[in-house]
């Protein structure tokens, strides 16, 4: 088993740090922030993960992880270095690598053995070889160091169970030993591990993400399609999905993608494109497509009720999905300053989110409307006006089209994410307008 260390504790590092331990590794853990390093100690995690907090504690008790903020302790005898640290999109699309520099620059004055630095953040085809060198020039022992890249597949919600039973491992590495390392440290996970070189794996961690964006974008376009010429993009999802090259995920149609990933991926690969000198076309169209979507629903809405001046707003679901509280590129933060801006009385409804959400924008009055935040679905519904559906949480899909009927002033939802049928909320006596379904 080996001594790792991983820089960084939000998804990506926390999630695999916990995983190598879980597996038999010796791990420690390595953030900048006290806080959060104490807290971890406790058992609490940092982030909303199905799983992660029992592993946490069972691995902290067994001994196999531990949380700090002294990198050099950390890194100094650490068999292998993951690096998890964000890679945040800057105004150009390109990718901000100035937290992978940092912890760069720690690690070369720390290592005191020959040593693997395992890159899993998202970055720039070409970015791990400049890593090496940075690390290599900035080296204080005479040890020896290679950069390995080892990008990270987990979706949020899921990341334990997405590691610890990925579909495939990707790990590219410049040398027979750094592969034999990454072979070692994955092989009690018994996956099927891709080795490639790193330039490849860069690229296979942008070309797989940028891929699943343009299949959600493709059906939001079908979608749109849909309701033009009067198809239903649920069926027509449905009969594509029979054929294994097409495959049955990442066919729902809905009020675009958002969360940390697709939305800063697409426009980095664009960006890297730009670049080179080579303009991605599909990638683009994805990009242009998703940004359309998002508001799509709110504007649908405001066609068929003229203003939102004045009126209850029910809104089920802030997040960018479900199962997690995260916010970033979610759809509700495009769309409630547009209900807020006309004067809607919005009464939203999540059951994590809620609270990132009061830190943007804070219960009461705002500019010309006003946000309630609500910890039961029914008291956003009694005697609203109009209902937007942004997140599938289980606890929205629960609630039946009669409910909707029986507790709305007018039974008028706009679901932005297909959450039923058409035929079953029309006989409930519910106004239903969906994406990509006759209305
Ligand atoms: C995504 C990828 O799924 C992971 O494989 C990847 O590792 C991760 O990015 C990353 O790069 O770190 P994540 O952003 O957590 O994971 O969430 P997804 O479940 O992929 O959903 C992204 C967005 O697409 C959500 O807003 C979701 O509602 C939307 N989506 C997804 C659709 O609109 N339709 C679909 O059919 C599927």
């Amino acid at each position: 088993m080996y001594k790792i260390a991983v820089a960084g504790t939000g998804y990506v590092g926390l999630v695999a740090g916990v995983c190598f331990a879980e597996v038999g590794h010796q791990v420690t853990c390595v953030d900048i922030d006290e806080k959060k390093v104490n807290k971890m100690k406790s058992g609490v995690s940092p982030i909303y993960e199905h799983r992660l907090e029992e592993l946490m504690q069972k691995n902290y008790a067994a001994r196999r992880i531990e949380y700090t903020t002294d990198y050099k302790s950390a890194y100094e005898d650490a068999d292998a270095i993951f690096i998890g640290v964000g890679t945040p999109e800057q105004t150009d699309g390109s990718a901000n690598l100035s937290y992978i520099a940092t912890v760069a620059r720690q690690i070369a004055e720390s290592i005191k053995k020959d040593c693997l630095v395992v890159v899993k953040s998202t970055v720039p085809v070409g970015t791990n070889d400049k890593v090496e060198q940075f690390i290599n020039d900035f080296l204080i022992h005479d040890v020896k160091v290679e950069v390995a890249s080892n990008p990270e597949f987990l979706a949020q919600g899921s990341a334990v169970i997405d590691t610890l039973y990925a579909e495939r491992i990707i790990i590219g590495t410049e040398s027979k030993w750094a592969e034999e390392i990454l072979m070692k440290i994955y092989h009690p996970f018994k996956l099927p591990i891709v080795s490639v070189n790193r330039r490849s794996a860069e690229m296979i961690k942008y070309a797989s993400n940028d891929f699943l964006a343009l299949k959600i974008s493709y059906m939001n376009d079908i979608a749109n399609l849909c309701e033009l010429v009067g198809a239903d993009i649920q069926d027509v999802a449905k009969g594509m999905s029979f054929d294994d090259r097409i495959g049955s995920k990442f066919l729902n149609a809905g009020i675009g993608f958002g969360g940390s990933c697709f939305p800063k991926d697409t426009k980095a690969l664009d960006y890297i494109a730009r670049q080179n000198g080579y303009e991605l076309k599909t990638v683009k169209a994805a990009i242009n497509v998703n940004k359309e979507q998002k508001t799509m629903l709110v504007k649908k809405a405001r066609k068929r009720l003229i203003t939102f001046n004045g009126l209850k707003v029910a809104v089920l679901g802030l997040t960018f999905k479900p199962g997690t509280d995260d916010l970033r590129e979610a759809a509700s933060l495009e769309n409630i300053p547009l209900l807020l801006e006309q004067g809607a009385d919005i009464y939203a409804y999540d059951p994590a989110g809620a609270g990132n959400f009061a830190k943007i924008h804070p219960e009461g009055k705002n500019g010309k409307g006003s946000i309630t935040y609500v910890s039961n679905i029914k008291h956003a519904l009694e005697g609203a006006n109009v209902c937007f559906i942004f997140t599938e949480w289980g606890e929205v899909k629960a609630v039946t089209p009669e409910t909707y009927e029986k507790l709305m002033r007018t039974p008028l939802v706009f679901d932005g994410r297909n959450i039923y049928g058409v035929e079953e909320m029309s006989r409930a006596g519910v106004e239903y307008h969906s994406i990509g379904r006759k209305a």
